[in-house]
Parts: C-alpha cells; structure tokens; sequence
C-alpha cells in the first residue's frame, strides 16, 4: 500500500521539475497555500525561486535544493533517448529522501487512436506514435521506481497566453477540419487544481495510481478556433480540409491528426469528485481572453 502525502501545510516544500506553462503554473498555485515551491530551468535565469537542472548536459540541482522536500511534481517529456530525464539523472538521490507523494505529467497520447471512441484508465494503452511510446515507457519507469508515484494523464493543455487565442494573433493558426475528429483538452488552473485537490483529500479518497485530467467535452478543432474567432472579433478564414491541408504541415503538426479519442475524466470527476473550473473550451477561452495582451 502506498503511503500517500498528508494534507498540505506551510511545511511541505514541492521540487518541480521542468517551470514551464504547467510547472510555472502549479508552482504558482501551491506557493498560494503557503507551501514553498521550487522550479527547474535548463538554462540560468533571475527567478528566486528556480534551479538548475539539465538531463542532456549533465547540469544537476546542488544538495541543498533538496532540503526538506516532501513533495515532487515531474512536467519534463521523455528523453531523445525515451529515458525519463529525472529518473535518469537523480533516482538515487530522490529515492534517498523521505518524500510523501511524487507526480508525473504524462499525456493521453499513450493511449493511441480509438476513432474517436472514449478512453478511460481502465484501458490498456496503445501507442500509436513512437513518442507515445516514449512516454508509456517512462511511466513505466516511475511506476517501478519505488517512489509513491501518481500520473496524470493529460491531452492537449491550453490556459492564459498559451491558447488558441494567441494562435490566432501570431498568425500561428490553419483553419484545418477533418470530419468526426475531435480533440481532448484540459485548461492549465485545472491541471494544477485537480492534483492539489487529490493530495489534499487523500485521506479521504482511494487511492489511483494513473488519473486522466481533461476536460468534459471533447469536440473538433475548428469548434475551438470559431469560438476563439467570435471572442476576438474577427473572421474567420475559410476552413481547408485535412486532406488537402495535409501536405503543408509538418510531421508533428501531421502526426496529431492521425489519433482521434474522447479522453474520459469520469474517475476524476465522478468517483473521485473533483469540480473542473473550466469544463469546457468556452469557459476556458473566456478565462484566457481576461488575461490576453
Ligand atoms: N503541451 C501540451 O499540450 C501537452 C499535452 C499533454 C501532455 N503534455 C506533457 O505534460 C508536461 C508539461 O507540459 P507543458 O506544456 O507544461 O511543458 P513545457 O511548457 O514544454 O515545459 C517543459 C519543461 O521541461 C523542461 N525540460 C525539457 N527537457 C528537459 C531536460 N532534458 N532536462 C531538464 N529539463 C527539461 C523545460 O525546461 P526549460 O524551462 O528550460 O525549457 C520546461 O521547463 C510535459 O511532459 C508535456 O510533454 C503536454
């Protein structure tokens, strides 16, 4: 039986491996109940409250960046090399620690293509992509690690300056439909808020080891993209079918096209009762137009 974390204090001190939009975010959020939160970058900055650290270049955090930890939350991708970046540099030392709870950000991608057929945990994984690969793998790794793990499963993550809406005015946007696709997301606040929640109420919860966190409706791109249109103000251009747009894209931009699933968030939502704060791209790109420069 895994010894889950004890509800959150102004003791707990959370490392955060890898402070960009998700790790910034909880840290953020975390620091808000009084907990201390660290964050690591790979190159050096004059935030107070990050550290170093760098798999590829062998650049580790100093001793004392771990002092007193008891939490830590990992939001790296896998490696080129499909190792998972912290494990593979600082396994031994985490598990030297008395750490109360470790997180790691994974992706739904692992579970592969359903044709648009709802997944849940209880599905066993199928990766479609060689990076989906890399990531069941490095799940794997820290299920074995010895460390009171939990995954969070997560599609496509979108919140306040990184969302459809900036798309749109850095011209990064292709009007792209392709029928009976549709898409998962999650907003950034609910990520941060629905593992704040799980460790908060563990004592009151059972305990799962692999959670998805999405939204509650899955829909088409273009859904999205009108809607973050009308916010705007703006026309829309005319769409371009997949197919034809295909040629044009790059083999990533390609590669998300070709898997299509609804990600189920039942054991978060339901069983487990966590409240999304944004249960649908609508509400969420209304709460990125307030912070939208
Ligand atoms: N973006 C999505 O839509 C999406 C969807 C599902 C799952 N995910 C996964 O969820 C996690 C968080 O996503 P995100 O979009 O918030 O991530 P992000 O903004 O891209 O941040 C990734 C972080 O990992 C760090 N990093 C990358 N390679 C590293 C290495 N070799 N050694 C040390 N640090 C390294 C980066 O360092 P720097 O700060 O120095 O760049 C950055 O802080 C990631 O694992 C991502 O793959 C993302």
């Amino acid at each position: 039986m895994i010894d889950l974390a004890s509800p959150l204090t102004i003791k707990n001190k959370f490392i955060i491996f890898g402070g960009g939009f998700s790790g910034e975010y909880f840290a953020k959020s975390i620091r808000k109940l009084g907990c201390t939160a660290l964050t690591s970058s790979r190159s050096i900055n004059d935030d107070p409250n990050s550290f170093i650290f760098n798999s590829e270049q062998n650049l580790l955090p100093e001793d004392s960046i771990f002092d007193g930890v008891t939490h830590i939350l990992s939001c790296i991708p896998p490696g080129k090399n499909g190792k998972d970046p912290v494990l593979k540099s600082l396994k031994n030392k985490i598990n030297s620690l008395p750490i109360q709870w470790v997180g790691y950000l994974s992706t739904t991608g692992v579970y592969g293509n359903t044709d648009g057929d709802w997944v849940s945990e209880k599905d066993q994984p199928k990766p479609f992509q060689e990076r989906s690969q890399r990531r069941l793998n490095c799940e794997k790794e820290w299920i074995n690690s010895n460390l009171p793990i939990q995954i969070f499963r997560l599609p496509g993550i979108y919140g306040p300056g990184r969302s459809t809406l900036e798309a749109i005015k850095n011209k990064k946007i292709k009007v792209i439909h392709k029928n009976n696709q549709v898409f998962s997301r999650i907003h950034v606040a609910d990520i941060a808020n629905a593992i704040i929640y799980l460790i908060q109420n563990k004592n009151k919860l059972d305990f799962h080891q692999i959670i998805n966190i999405a939204d509650d409706e899955p829909c088409a791109q273009i859904e999205v993209i009108k809607y973050a249109y009308q916010l705007l103000g703006l026309k829309m251009p005319k769409k371009i079918l997949f197919e034809e747009a295909k040629t044009d894209l790059s083999p990533i931009a390609q590669s998300f096209w070709l898997e299509n699933r609804r990600v189920s968030n039942k054991l978060l939502c339901k069983k487990l009762g966590y409240k999304l704060i944004y249960k649908n791209y609508q509400v969420g790109l209304n709460n990125c137009l307030t912070n939208f420069k």
